[in-house]
C-alpha cells in the first residue's frame, strides 16, 4: 500500500549558515578587540577553472562578513606541481596564515594528494591531509573536510535521528564520500558506501533513511529509489544546458522525503560556513600541538 505523502522540508542551508556564520562573527570581534589580528585564510588557485573562480570568490567574501582575513594565490595553469608545492610552504611558514586550502580539481599532471601532503596540518581546514584523514579514521580529534561536517550540520539542525539509521553515501570522495560516511558511522548510523561498481544501486537507496548522493551524475537518485520519510541530501553540482541540477531528483523527492536539500542555498553555503568554522579553529589552536575540534 502507498504511504501517506510526507510534508517535505526543503533545507534552507542559506538560513542556518547565517545564524552559524552571525555566531562566528562575534567571536572574530571578541579576539579583534582584545588586540589579537583577525584569523585568515589563504586560498590558492591554479589555472582558470571559472567554477573553481567562482567558488573561492564566494570563499573570500564569506571571510570577509565574518571579520576574517582572505588571501588568495593565483597561480597560472602552466604551474609546475613543484610551483604549487612550493606556494603552499610559503604559506605554511607564514605566522599570519591560520588556515590553506588549495582549490580542486587541480589541472592535469598535479597530483592533488601530493599538494595536500605538503599542507601543515595544523593548517589543513580542508582535512586533506593524510595526518587529519587519518585521525578522522581512527576517532581522533583534527579537520574535517567542510562539506560532510556541513551535511552533519544540517542533519543535526533538522534532527534527524541517526543512531541505528540505515545511512546510504552514494560516492566515495576523499573529500565528500568517505569522510561523510565516517561521520554517519561515528553518530551510531549503518552506513553503506555505494560507486560506480554497485550492483542494484536502487534497491539499496530504498532501504536508505539518510541518502547522501556525491557522484555528480545529474538526477541519479530517481523519486522511487528514495524511502518515505527518509533524509536526502544532495551534495553533486552539474550544469546542464544551462541548468544547475543535481545527483537528485529534487522534485521528485518533494512529497516523500522528510528533508531534502535544494541545489542553490542547500550544502553549498554550509560548506563554506565550515571552512570558516575551521580556519577561526586553526587561528585558535595556533602554537599548540593539536587541533581541538574534532567532529561536526
Ligand atoms: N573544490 C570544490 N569543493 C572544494 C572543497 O571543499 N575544497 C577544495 N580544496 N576544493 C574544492
Amino acid at each position: 500500500m502507498p504511504s501517506e505523502p510526507h510534508q517535505t522540508v526543503v533545507v534552507d542551508g542559506l538560513a542556518l549558515s547565517r545564524e552559524i556564520r552571525a555566531r562566528l562573527a562575534e567571536a572574530v570581534a571578541r579576539h579583534v578587540q582584545d588586540g589579537r589580528r583577525p584569523p585568515s585564510l589563504a586560498v590558492v588557485l591554479v589555472g582558470d577553472d571559472r567554477a573553481s573562480a567562482a567558488y573561492i570568490k564566494g570563499k573570500r567574501r564569506a571571510c570577509e562578513r565574518v571579520g576574517m582575513n582572505s588571501v588568495e594565490h593565483r597561480l597560472e595553469a602552466s604551474a609546475t606541481e613543484a610551483d604549487v608545492i612550493e606556494t603552499v610552504e610559503g604559506l605554511n611558514r607564514d605566522e599570519a596564515v591560520d588556515g590553506i586550502l588549495v582549490q580542486i580539481p587541480l589541472p592535469d599532471g598535479i597530483d592533488p594528494n601530493r599538494v595536500a601532503e605538503a599542507i601543515d596540518p595544523a593548517k589543513d581546514v580542508d582535512g586533506l591531509h593524510p595526518l587529519n584523514a587519518g585521525r578522522l579514521l581512527l576517532g581522533q580529534p583534527g579537520w574535517v573536510a567542510c562539506t560532510p561536517l556541513g551535511i552533519m550540520k544540517i542533519l543535526e539542525h533538522h534532527r534527524i535521528p541517526l543512531e541505528g539509521a540505515n545511512a546510504v553515501v552514494i560516492g566515495r570522495s576523499a573529500i565528500v564520500g568517505k569522510p561523510i560516511s565516517l561521520l554517519l558511522q561515528r553518530a551510531h548510523a549503518t552506513v553503506t558506501m555505494c560507486h560506480s561498481r554497485t550492483r542494484d544501486l536502487a534497491a539499496i537507496c530504498r532501504e536508505a533513511d539518510v541518502l547522501v548522493a556525491a557522484v555528480g551524475v545529474p538526477r541519479l537518485v530517481k523519486a522511487d529509489w528514495i524511502k518515505p520519510g527518509a533524509a536526502v541530501i544532495d551534495v553533486g553540482v552539474s550544469v546542464i544546458e544551462g541548468e544547475l541540477v543535481g545527483d537528485v531528483d529534487t522534485d521528485g523527492a518533494r512529497g516523500i522525503a522528510s528533508i531534502v536539500t535544494p541545489h542553490r542555498r542547500g550544502v553549498g553555503p554550509m560548506t563554506i560556513t565550515m571552512l570558516l568554522q575551521n580556519t577561526l579553529g586553526a587561528y585558535e589552536c595556533a602554537g599548540r600541538p593539536r587541533p581541538r575540534i574534532a567532529s561536526s
